[in-house]
């Protein structure tokens, strides 16, 4: 299989907004792909959105706002690709410290981010607009 991250565009839009209403309780909707301020890419297999990456930049800080793989493409390096990726683009860009905010249940999630060196700062009680609780992750780089 071939597999390629390129910059996310609205042609995409339906794709990624089904991968994310998959993959999250929480309904995703057009206008949360709209805010020019983070950084969008997609994972393409041929023409199929099989993954999804946003992160932020700001001066020597990074925030990793999103990485999500497809369920049926879980577990083959995808994810694994996708943060390599960020990472490497924030690092580029002269980040210093990457941020990120993870539902505290998710275990799947807070392994794979330990897994690449993130580590728990705090958690932030109440987050979520379903009121679930986050933790505030953090790796130097
Ligand atoms: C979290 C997620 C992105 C991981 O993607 P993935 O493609 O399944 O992960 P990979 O196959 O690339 O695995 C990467 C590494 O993480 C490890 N890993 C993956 N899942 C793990 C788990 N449940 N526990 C421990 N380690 C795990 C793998 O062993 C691998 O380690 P290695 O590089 O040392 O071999 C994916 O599960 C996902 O999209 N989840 C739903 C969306 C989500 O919750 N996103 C995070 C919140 S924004």
């Amino acid at each position: 299989m071939n597999f390629n991250i390129i910059a996310y565009t609205d042609n995409y839009e339906t794709k990624v907004l089904d991968l994310l209403s998959s993959l999250f309780k929480k309904r995703y909707t057009s206008e949360y792909l709209r805010s020019n301020l983070s950084n969008r890419y997609i994972l393409l297999e041929g023409n199929t959105v099989v993954g999804f990456l946003e992160f932020l930049t700001v001066l020597d800080s990074g925030e990793i706002l999103m990485i999500a793989v497809d369920r049926k493409y879980q577990g083959m390096g995808l994810g694994k690709m996708l943060i390599e990726f960020a990472l490497r683009m924030m690092k580029d860009k002269g980040v210093k410290e990457v941020y990120l905010d993870v539902f505290v249940e998710n275990d799947k999630a807070v392994n794979f981010y330990r897994n690449y060196g993130f580590e728990v700062v705090l958690i932030r009680r109440g987050y979520y607009s379903d009121g679930g609780d986050a933790f505030l992750m953090r790796k130097r780089i």
